[in-house]
This record gives C-alpha cells, sequence and structure tokens, in this order.
C-alpha cells in the first residue's frame, strides 16, 4: 500500500464530489413523478445516481412523516418545522451525504426550501429562523440546482383531488397560495441555483423540458 507523505493530503471526508439537485413546488405539481423519470433517465446513461424523498426516507424519518402527515393531528408551527428539519437531518446524515462524497448524483423529491415555503410562509415561522434551523440540521448543504415545478394552485390541486390527502394538502387554498408566493421569492434569492419549468403537459413533455435544464450541469 502506498504510503502517504506530507505532499499527500488524507480524503479530506467533508468533500463533496457529488451533484445534487432537488425538486420542488407546490401540491399536486408532479414532483415525484419527474423525480422517478429523471432517475431513470440518469440511469439509461450509465450515470450514478440515488432518488431520495422528503419526509420520510430513512427509518427514523418513515416515522416522523407519519407524526407530520396524519390528518386530524394537532401540530403546532414550530413543531412542524422542527419535526422536517429532524428528517432532513437524518437523510442527510445517513444518505445524502454518504452518496454526494461518493460522487453520485443525488436527486432529492424536497428540500429546505420545502421548509421555507410551507413552515416559514405558509406557517408564518418566518425564513430566517427556518433557515437556521435547517442550516444547522444539514450542516450548511444547498443544492446545486433546483427544479421548480410551476404551476398554478388551482391546477395542482386538481391533479391531487382524487387521492386520500395528507394533513398539509387538506390545508385550504390561501395557504396553498402563500406558498406558491413563497417559491417565487425564493426563486429571487436562490436564482443562481434555481430553474423554473412549466408543469403543465404530459409527464413526458415536463420531463424532456426537465431533462434539457439538467443535462446542461451534469
Ligand atoms: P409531498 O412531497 O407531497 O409528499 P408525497 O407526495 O409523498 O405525499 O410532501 C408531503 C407534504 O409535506 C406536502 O404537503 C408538503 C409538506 N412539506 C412541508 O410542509 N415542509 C417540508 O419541509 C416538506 C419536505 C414537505
Amino acid at each position: 500500500m502506498a504510503k502517504r507523505t506530507t505532499s499527500q493530503p488524507a480524503a479530506d471526508p467533508s468533500v463533496l464530489l457529488g451533484t445534487f439537485i432537488t425538486f420542488e413546488g407546490c401540491d399536486g405539481a408532479g414532483k415525484s413523478t419527474q423525480a422517478a423519470m429523471l432517475k431513470s433517465r440518469l440511469d439509461t446513461e450509465g450515470k450514478d445516481a440515488i432518488l431520495v424523498r422528503e419526509p420520510g426516507g430513512t427509518p427514523i424519518g418513515s416515522r416522523i412523516r407519519e407524526l407530520l402527515l396524519e390528518p386530524g393531528a394537532s401540530v403546532a408551527p414550530v413543531t412542524e418545522a422542527l419535526l422536517f428539519a429532524a428528517d432532513r437531518a437524518q437523510q442527510v446524515k445517513d444518505v445524502i451525504k454518504p452518496a454526494l462524497r461518493k460522487g453520485k448524483i443525488v436527486i432529492s423529491d424536497r428540500f429546505v426550501d420545502s421548509s421555507l415555503a410551507y413552515q416559514g410562509v405558509g406557517r408564518g415561522c418566518g425564513l430566517e429562523p427556518v433557515k437556521n434551523l435547517n442550516d444547522w440540521a444539514t450542516g450548511g448543504l444547498e443544492p446545486n440546482l433546483t427544479v421548480f415545478l410551476d404551476m398554478s394552485v388551482e391546477d395542482g390541486l386538481a391533479r391531487v383531488a382524487g387521492r386520500e390527502l395528507d394533513r398539509i394538502e387538506r390545508e385550504k387554498r390561501e395557504f396553498h397560495e402563500n406558498v406558491r408566493y413563497a417559491y417565487s421569492m425564493l426563486q429571487r434569492i436562490y436564482s443562481y441555483r434555481y430553474i423554473t419549468v412549466d408543469a403543465t403537459g404530459t409527464p413526458e413533455m415536463v420531463h424532456q423540458r426537465v431533462f434539457h435544464e439538467v443535462s446542461k450541469i451534469i
């Protein structure tokens, strides 16, 4: 085995070589479908990609997911923000950072921006405390690219109307309008990593739009 000399530093475990792509958007915009389609396209192209989702991508996360999304549960806004951040902290530590360290492409169905939009603005917790909380939870991890799937609240809610809705999806229209407004702010604040994709049309049409943008950075 090669002996390490002072001119050969040890591999720095904090260096993240991979690419981190997040999908964001209001309920019904098609994030899960598009994230899965991107993952299979990257697989086909021989890229090493993994797909994670929030909340609930780890064993403890799936228990947190149940607490968060059970219809009828009484959850204070700050509790909600803390639980989403707790789920995220575990997933970042156990799944996302190890994959990025190995140079993989990590596709996440929602990330910190969801908490900024839903808890920071939708629930009125404020952007700054939710951002600080999540910086702590993730060690300041930021995506290389965020795909925002843009669709009107009305069209999104019409899409999810046929299925069993979770506690947050059941919120009134005004809440979802505030979340959409929040995303428009986040697009401006983080314009260097945001791309906005028209989420209307067939899944294949939207996928082509997404892939066109993603292929510019990978
Ligand atoms: P969602 O992505 O819709 O999950 P699924 O499609 O698998 O049901 O997420 C569930 C809900 O949780 C959704 O209404 C958005 C909300 N949410 C937050 O309020 N804050 C967050 O930080 C995250 C990740 C999700």
